[in-house]
């Protein structure tokens, strides 16, 4: 969506830090990539379809008063004497927050196992992902029924998001497992952001103004189901560096790791981040190749990035830092974008040395939502009388 996104100037009045809720798409997809990130996958406990709806609709009636700055509301029906909202927002702008919600494959039950009614109603792309060779994922970082992305410019405004809406969701949900990110954006043109191995990270990105692009290859058309129409597929990886073992390398086999220039960013053979790649230059095993090996099928492959950066203290395990990319990226079929890519890199990616996956969660991001409408409604409502 052009234009959709404002500019991350923090000279602005604060309308213009405001990102609208409501959409075609929902935002955080496309919209240009804030500072900081709250990631949280939850589980359903409710029973009923009912009170999904319900949830949905008090999530989307929170997330259009958080994204626009108000304090949430309190819940239906809520005894509480506790204000609804837990208050650490009062009097800060609303920093360009996002908030992205999206169902991943367990909250559509199986066949024999319909859950809420829902499994017909799976898209045949939301699959499990697959294991690939070298993840050392913590099954305390793996799935998720539901998941929110709130991003935003300030990291108090993105946490106090996912905690309020957390508490709405009490009784209907529990948080399952969090992620926080950050990166660096530098106001009023950003720049190439770097990742904590301190190379440049989103060149050779799709363009998420590029209407074409993101009809091809990150939103959702005719071939899934009805309600999906206009969202996409979030695939996340939690990914711890070995940053220790990398600090102790040349910068020559650093370099040739990713097939780039540390400092300019530059692919081999050429002197700026923005030069065409020539693979005859580079070493096949470095990793812009593995991703993107530029054959016929590869254009179809590519994906939309938005990852953050993460430090986590130490790994106790190992008296290493905890400190990795948390891998975001959206696409219109993971079968055929992200696990195609992920299958070749975990198999041949010079990268592999220096990096191990431990958290992993793939999502349906439903469309946006209309005025009084509600995130996933189509899925909830609509489509169900399809059956
Ligand atoms: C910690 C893990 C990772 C690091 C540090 C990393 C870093 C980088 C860097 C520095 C680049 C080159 C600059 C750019 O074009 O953005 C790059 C490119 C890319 N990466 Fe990664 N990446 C990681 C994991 C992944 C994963 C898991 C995937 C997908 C499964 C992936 C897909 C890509 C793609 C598609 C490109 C663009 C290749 C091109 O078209 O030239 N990366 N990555």
């Amino acid at each position: 969506m052009r234009g959709e996104a404002t500019s991350d100037d923090r000279t602005q009045p604060a309308s213009a830090r405001r990102i609208p809720f409501g959409g075609f798409h929902q935002s955080g997809v496309t919209t240009p990539q804030q500072e900081s990130l709250v990631f949280a996958a939850f589980d359903v406990r409710a029973e009923r379809l009912d009170d999904v709806r319900t949830l949905f609709l008090e999530w989307t009636d929170a997330a259009r008063r958080m994204t626009g700055g108000e304090p949430i509301r309190a819940r239906q029906g809520g005894f509480s004497d506790a204000p609804p909202d837990s208050g650490e927002t009062q009097g800060l702008d609303p920093s360009r927050l996002t908030l992205t919600f999206g169902f991943g494959p367990d909250f559509f039950g199986t066949r024999s196992d319909a859950r809420f009614g829902l499994a017909r109603l799976r898209p045949p792309s939301l699959v499990s992902l697959p294991p690939f060779a070298g993840d050392q994922l913590d099954q305390a970082r793996v799935g998720g029924d539901l998941c929110v992305q709130a991003c935003a410019d300030d990291p108090q405004v993105a946490f106090h998001a996912i905690r309020n809406l957390a508490a709405l969701g009490r009784g209907a949900v529990v948080v399952r497992w969090m992620q926080q990110g950050f990166r660096h954006i530098r106001a009023p043109v950003p720049l190439t952001g770097r990742n904590l191995l301190g190379f440049k990270d989103g060149i050779n990105n799709l363009d998420p103004s590029d209407d074409e692009q993101m009809a091809a290859n990150v939103w959702a058309g005719e071939e899934g189901p009805a309600w999906l129409r206009g969202g996409t597929y979030m695939v996340v990886r939690r990914i711890r560096m070995r940053v220790e073992h990398w600090d102790s390398v040349s910068l020559s086999e650093q370099e040739r790791t990713f097939g780039r220039k540390k400092v300019t960013g530059a692919p081999f053979g050429a002197n700026r981040e923005h030069d065409p790649v020539d693979p005859r230059s580079l070493p096949p095993d470095c990793h812009i190749i593995q991703a993107n090996p530029r054959t016929a099928g590869s254009e179809s492959e590519r994906i939309l990035r938005r990852s953050y950066s993460f430090a986590d203290g130490l790994d106790a395990r190992f008296g290493e830092l905890d400190a990795g990319l948390f891998f975001v990226c959206f696409q219109r079929d993971p079968r055929r974008q992200f696990v195609a890519i992920q299958t070749r890199l975990s198999r041949g990616d010079h990268l592999r040395e220096y990096v191990f996956h431990t958290g992993s969660g793939i999502f349906a991001i439903p469309p946006g939502t209309r005025e009084r409408g509600y995130v996933g409604q189509p899925l909830l409502e609509g489509d169900v009388t399809m059956q």
